[in-house]
């Protein structure tokens, strides 16, 4: 548990760049930090949660010009920005080809949630830093948000490198997240600032599904990532033509592997970057081999199993 002096942060920033996980205060609830652009320390954070499924996280930057070099910006996005940033307000947007943030930080999704932070103590980690924050609420899966160091310590204390301790956080409940990767600027989620001062500037926001990370409606699930070829999932080998993307020891070396220990964190930051790489007009199809159904295995076979029915609708 670190008090916010700028050496702390500054150490706190430096574990951050070598992978570990922080937890920080902002004005809405306190995050739990890892480097966005490190597949292995963004599945680290999926770990700590216990998510039984990659929900995209919501990506932290100093300024809004940093988060421009990222994400594609339209004159709505600008002018939220320019009236509530920094502050509760989360843009989702579409990746820049140069966008050098973890697929696994958006669940392999086109787009990126983006958003500068009040807090002071979060703007100096930020800017120590120099890089992105990927932050989901500092809770493990299924408990209340943080507002105070405390909550963290209690709930995820064990598995962070560090606890910077801001004091209570001031809005209480998490961003309100616009989506405006498409025509129509949509709300995902209510949050600390309302809705109605957003209309007043972009104007009407259509509702989205509450929660855009598990889509009930096959529109929503068409905007999740899945490659444009066939999955198949429990393969022990692939067919003629398919690709393998295999799991664990005694595979070949030629064939794609997830993690040939085994280790199923290292499959998860490996997940969505390997699918990219294999999802090749060239194939038939990926085959997928059987994943242990525990700990982030269970992420992972909801990834892969919602990918391999998006073939069939
Ligand atoms: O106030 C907050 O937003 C806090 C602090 C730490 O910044 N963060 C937070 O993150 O609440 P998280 O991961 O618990 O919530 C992220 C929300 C989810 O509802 C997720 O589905 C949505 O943002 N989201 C993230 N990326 C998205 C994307 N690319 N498309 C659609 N929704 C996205
Ligand atoms: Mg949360």
């Amino acid at each position: 548990m670190l008090e916010p002096t700028p050496e702390n942060i500054s150490q706190a920033a430096a574990l951050l760049g070598e992978g570990k996980l922080v937890a920080f205060p902002t004005e809405t609830v306190y995050g739990l930090g890892a480097d966005a652009r490190n597949d292995s320390a963004v599945a680290a954070v999926y770990a700590a949660k216990g998510r039984p499924a990659f929900n995209p996280l919501i990506i932290h930057f100093s300024d809004a010009e940093a988060a421009g070099e990222t994400v594609v910006f339209d004159d709505r996005a600008w002018r939220l920005a320019a009236a509530f940033w920094p502050g509760a307000l989360t843009l989702v947007l579409k990746r820049r080809d140069t966008c050098l943030v973890s697929l696994l930080a958006s669940a392999g999704l086109d787009t990126l949630a983006v958003r500068v932070p009040h807090h002071p103590v979060a703007h100096a980690l930020l800017e120590q830093a120099g890089f992105p924050i990927a932050a989901p609420s500092a809770n493990r899966s299924g408990r209340i948000s943080p507002t105070a160091a405390e909550h963290v310590l209690a709930d995820l204390g064990d598995r962070v490198a560090a606890i910077i301790d801001g004091g209570p956080s001031r809005v209480g409940i998490e961003s309100t997240v616009v989506d405006l990767s498409g025509e129509e600027a949509a709300l995902l989620r209510p949050g600390g600032i309302p809705t109605a001062d957003i209309e007043a500037i972009i104007g009407p926001l259509v509702v989205a599904d509450s929660d855009a990370s598990a889509p009930k409606s096959p529109g929503m699930l068409s905007r999740h990532y899945a490659p444009a070829i066939p999955i198949r999932i429990n393969a022990p080998s692939a067919n003629p033509g398919e690709a393998l993307l295999a799991f664990g020891p005694g595979v070949k070396n030629r064939h794609v592997n997830l993690s040939r220990k085994g280790d199923l964190q290292e499959a998860a930051a490996n997940l969505f970057a390997m699918l990219h790489m294999l999802d090749q007009p060239g194939f038939a199809g990926i085959a997928v081999m059987p994943i242990p159904e525990r700990g982030l295995g269970i992420a992972i076979n909801d990834r892969l199993r919602r990918a391999a029915a998006s073939d069939k609708t």
